[in-house]
């Protein structure tokens, strides 16, 4: 997967994608990420990107024709089919159905708006918005970081075990389940007897189960849409009712 990142402050970026699952999946070449300076499009001395906005009020608006060149751009360098992402407060909310979506695209362009975001215009360039939750925060850097992160770590050979990917919270509309490791006891805190049990049949029930009232107790919204067996239901049902 290739992903391009246009933004107005590319020194974030680096210390995030060096490190860890994503710097190796970038040695690797699983992942190609290319980090855009937005100003290298402005084009005026002072590099700007920000103008009064129309009407008045606060702060500055994000000039639509550095963006815009910008994408035309970043677009033209390659012939595979790209995704604009704009990342926005008032984005379609991004959950873990939205990042299987666009992990599955060969190439994400991602635009980070500053001060008070972006000139109407700029979004004619959009895909799709994404907001990484109901919060404002000062720039677009952090939420395409977040994206960058959900996304890569679905690639194949991206993370260590494709296990991991497929078992954890919301891949099957529900919390995982409680993990453990050692010490099997400590501080008068017990790991639960059928996980040392050795017995993988064992294992697996208590997890499911586990999974669900986990998901019952602290994410009773998720349990409409989760796929559950009726018994499953039922027992979500007695969670939620404080019955179990
Ligand atoms: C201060 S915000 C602008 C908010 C805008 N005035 C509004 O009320 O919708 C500046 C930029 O930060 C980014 N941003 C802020 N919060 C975000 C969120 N929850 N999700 C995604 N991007 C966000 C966007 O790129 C936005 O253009």
């Amino acid at each position: 997967m290739r992903i391009d990142i246009i933004t107005v402050l590319p020194s974030l970026f680096s210390p995030v994608l060096e490190a860890s699952v994503i710097g190796r999946a970038l040695a690797s070449g699983v992942l190609e990420i290319v980090v855009h300076d937005l100003r290298d499009w402005a084009s005026d001395k002072h590099r700007t990107t920000d103008d009064y906005p129309f009407g008045g009020g606060p702060g500055m608006v994000m000039k639509p024709e550095p963006v815009l060149q910008a994408v035309q751009d970043v677009l033209g360098k390659s012939s595979t089919e790209a995704t604009v992402v704009v990342l926005s407060p008032q984005g379609r909310r991004l959950d873990q159905e939205l990042v299987r979506e666009l992990a599955a695209r060969p190439r994400l362009v991602m635009i980070c708006g500053r001060y008070e975001g972006f000139d109407e215009r700029i979004l004619s360039c959009a895909d799709v918005e994404v907001s990484v939750g109901d919060y404002v925060l000062t720039g677009g850097e952090l939420p395409a970081l977040v994206l960058v992160d959900a996304v890569s770590r679905l690639q194949p050979g991206v993370l260590g075990h494709e296990e991991s990917a497929a078992d954890e919270s919301f891949s099957d509309g529900l919390l995982e389940y409680p993990q453990y490791t050692r010490p099997s006891s400590y501080a008068g805190m017990d790991v639960p007897e059928v996980l040392t049990s050795g017995d993988h049949a064992r294992i697996a029930a208590w997890r499911r189960r586990e999974s669900v009232r986990r998901t019952a107790e602290r994410r009773p919204d998720l349990i409409e849409h989760a796929d559950l067996t009726e018994e499953e239901r039922a027992f979500a049902g007695r969670v939620i009712d404080g019955d179990e």
